[in-house]
């Protein structure tokens, strides 16, 4: 069974990189409490959150509208709040519950992307243990993620109107997310926006930049977008596992395809994240930066 799992798998990461997990044993309370905990902390007055307003993107708890509205303009119909949860968890103060529910969720869901890593790890045809030593997943980063996109009128369908998040792909290994009932987040497969319908109780897996780079691009980070609904609320909870933030993330080389070889070259996560986090989304801009250029190689290789 754990075998045709890992095929299964495999082929998600391939032909989607983007995949439900059912039976994850996450409790179902616990998510919820996550959640509720995310939308108490919206409904704080501003003061309350005030000195996380205008944290940077490398500072551990940051609570802001848009992407980076620094760069942005706010233009994104979006509320966030951001914690960095491991190696250590940093938390507002209030709301009361939130830093009990957030070190648990973390745990918990840090656990299963481990778990997963190792299973996507033996889908490559590599061992279990490969992806998390190359990573150095014992230090790994882990954030965690509330969004709240409000209701607009304006509408999906209207190019002027209410985007909540823009096509990216995110800048992590694996990014796993559930939302509040309400649809709005988007895969593209193909070439196509597709609309993500969740089993309920289920996770969604987003497979990240780190994962195409460590993987020599046999995985791809997936774009996607989040869209705003015109009558309700949407909230999502996202958990992202990253590498070290000290790790030089290059290709496994053992997945090195002659004569093309590695396709990234070396980049330390702590970097990417900054570089990814501090400049406008743009589809997958920060990953293009360290890809290999074809062209060139093509070129030494007939030269030589
Ligand atoms: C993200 C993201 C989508 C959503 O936070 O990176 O893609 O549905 N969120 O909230
Ligand atoms: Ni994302």
């Amino acid at each position: 069974e754990r075998s045709q799992a890992v095929r299964h798998l495999g082929r998600a990461c391939q032909d989607w990189g983007f995949f439900m997990v059912t039976n994850h044993g996450v409790p179902e309370d616990l998510q919820s409490a996550m959640m509720d905990a995310c939308k108490e902390l919206f409904g704080l007055p501003p003061e309350q959150k005030a000195e996380f307003m205008d944290a940077g993107p490398m500072d551990p708890v940051r609570v802001g509208t848009g992407f980076n509205s620094a760069v942005d303009g706010a233009r994104y119909w979006r509320d966030y709040v951001k914690m960095f949860a491991h190696p250590e968890l940093h938390c507002p103060a209030k709301p009361d519950g939130l830093r009990g529910v957030a070190a648990e969720y973390a745990a918990r869901t840090r656990g299963l992307l481990l778990e997963l890593t190792a299973a996507i790890s033996e889908s490559l045809g590599l061992p279990a243990g490969r992806i998390a030593e190359r990573l150095d997943l014992g230090s790994c980063f882990q954030i965690l993620v509330g969004n709240h996109y409000p209701p607009c009128a304006a509408g999906p369908d209207d190019d002027d109107g209410a985007v909540g998040l823009p096509a990216h792909s995110d800048h992590g290994l694996l990014t796993l997310l559930f939302q509040n009932g309400v649809d709005g987040l988007q895969v593209k497969h193909d070439g196509r926006w597709l609309l993500a319908k969740p089993i309920p109780g289920s996770f969604f897996v987003i497979a990240g930049d780190q994962l195409e780079i460590v993987s020599n691009g046999r995985y791809k980070g997936v774009l996607h977008r989040a869209l705003v609904d015109r009558a309700q609320a949407r909230m999502s909870c996202v958990s992202l596992l990253g590498p070290c933030l000290d790790a030089v993330v290059k290709p496994v080389p053992e997945l090195a395809v002659p004569p093309l070889g590695l396709e990234f070259r070396g980049v330390k996560y702590r970097d990417y994240m900054e570089h990814q986090q501090s400049n406008k989304l743009n589809e997958k801009g920060a990953l293009d930066l360290v890809r290999v250029q074809r062209h060139i190689l093509t070129d030494t290789l007939c030269s030589s």
